[in-house]
């Protein structure tokens, strides 16, 4: 299977690299994904997912399945689900839960994220849930798909063809796609107070502006990226939604830039990760979870004491990390519990400077394919 996109659609309009255009296809693409699923200030609309108060009220776990950038996102999913709609939710890379007879029942829901639509591994982690009698929900980029096909019900994103390997706009999407129907299963339930998911909705409708300010950070990336190319090993840190975004992150550099990198949990570090830190390592803080923000605060010191280098992003407005870290880049003010649509964007401009002045291929990284559909 071979997904074709017409040639006009293609074109890199002036950009360097597909990923480049893609990166700034954001603002556009997330607006795209919300437009017509917030009425009312906060009532949630998905067209094509057709599940009811009643089946809803059943369902005692959700899976998330998905591979890749995809399953990060589901990472993210997890989150905002069990936040607000307080249901236990599962994320499971779609090659381990195919193979691991997992307990599925009627009261389970699966959703499965795929940009595509066409991953082997996620298609067969369908027809398993399928298979025991779980409805499934399809997050996926391409009308059409496999995967819409064969899931009961379907959230596109809109985000438009995308060209790159390495994920940014889907993820980005994925992620808008995961809030919605976060806030549409909380809002059936009755776990979410209304005012909150007003708030939500309004910071959710305000990402595309934000998404914009955060390209214009752009010249400041390519520098630090310029310094630091030469880095063996990138470590990314974060707790919380803050830890999903690490991964992401961390994908991100090591995909299109061979460089090592790996992501922790950032409490995680004192168990192993720590012996790893020397002087001048490079570490990739991210401090946007305000509740968390005291408990991050000392692992970045962790990581200072021992030379550590941390380039540490932060909200704006919060200046309690300078003179701690080398380099800290504020994101412009967001409610925490969606700061990864934002949080992402610097990290995937971030890889891809590095992999620029590394003189890699970026749109086409060795040994990695678009849409992996055999196994
Ligand atoms: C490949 C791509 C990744 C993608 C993953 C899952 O590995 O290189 O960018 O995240 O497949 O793809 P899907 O189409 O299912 O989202």
């Amino acid at each position: 299977f071979e997904v074709k996109w017409d040639v006009e659609s293609a074109e890199k309009s002036g950009y360097e690299h597909f990923m480049l255009k893609e990166i700034h296809e954001q603002p556009n693409a997330i607006k795209d994904t919300l437009r017509g699923r917030i009425i009312n200030d906060g009532e949630i609309v998905l067209d094509k997912v057709k599940i009811t108060k009643d089946e809803i009220d059943k369902i005692e776990k959700i899976f998330i399945v998905a591979c890749g950038t995809a399953y990060h996102a589901g990472v993210v999913g997890k989150y905002a689900i069990e936040k607000f709609a307080r249901i236990p939710v599962e994320v499971d890379i779609a090659s381990e839960f195919r193979y691991r007879e997992p307990i599925i029942n009627e009261r389970t829901l699966t959703i499965v994220v795929s940009q595509s639509g066409e991953t082997a591994d996620t298609i067969a982690a369908l027809k398993e849930a399928k298979k025991h009698n779980s409805r499934v929900i399809a997050i996926t980029n391409v009308v059409g798909s496999s995967i819409s096909r064969e899931a009961d019900d379907v959230i596109y994103t809109w985000a438009g063809p995308e060209i790159a390997v390495a994920s940014t706009k889907a993820y980005t999407t994925q992620l808008v796609a995961l809030y919605l129907i976060a806030l549409d299963l909380a809002l059936k339930k009755g776990t979410i107070e209304k005012e909150y998911a007003k708030q939500i909705c309004d910071e959710l409708k305000k990402l595309p502006e934000r998404a914009e300010r955060i390209l214009n950070y752009k010249d400041e990336l390519q520098e630090f990226a310029s310094n630091h190319f030469n880095t063996k090993d990138v470590f990314y840190l974060g707790r919380g939604l803050d830890y999903a975004v690490a991964m992401e992150g961390s994908l991100k550099l090591k995909e299109i830039s061979y460089i090592h990198s790996e992501a922790y949990a950032a409490g995680e570090l004192k168990h192993g990760t720590l012996a790893l830190i020397e002087n001048g390592t490079l570490v990739i803080a991210l401090a946007t979870q305000e509740h968390l923000f005291e408990k991050m605060l000392s692992n970045i010191r962790e990581v200072t004491t021992r030379g550590g280098y941390v380039l540490a992003f932060a909200m704006e407005g919060n200046k309690q990390l300078e003179g701690i870290v080398e380099k800290v880049i504020y994101l412009p003010k967001t409610m925490e519990e969606v700061a990864p649509i934002i949080t992402v964007i610097p990290l995937q401009l971030l890889a891809y400077y590095m992999a620029v002045e590394k003189g890699c291929d970026v749109d086409k990284p060795r040994n990695l394919a678009k849409s992996v559909t055999v196994e």
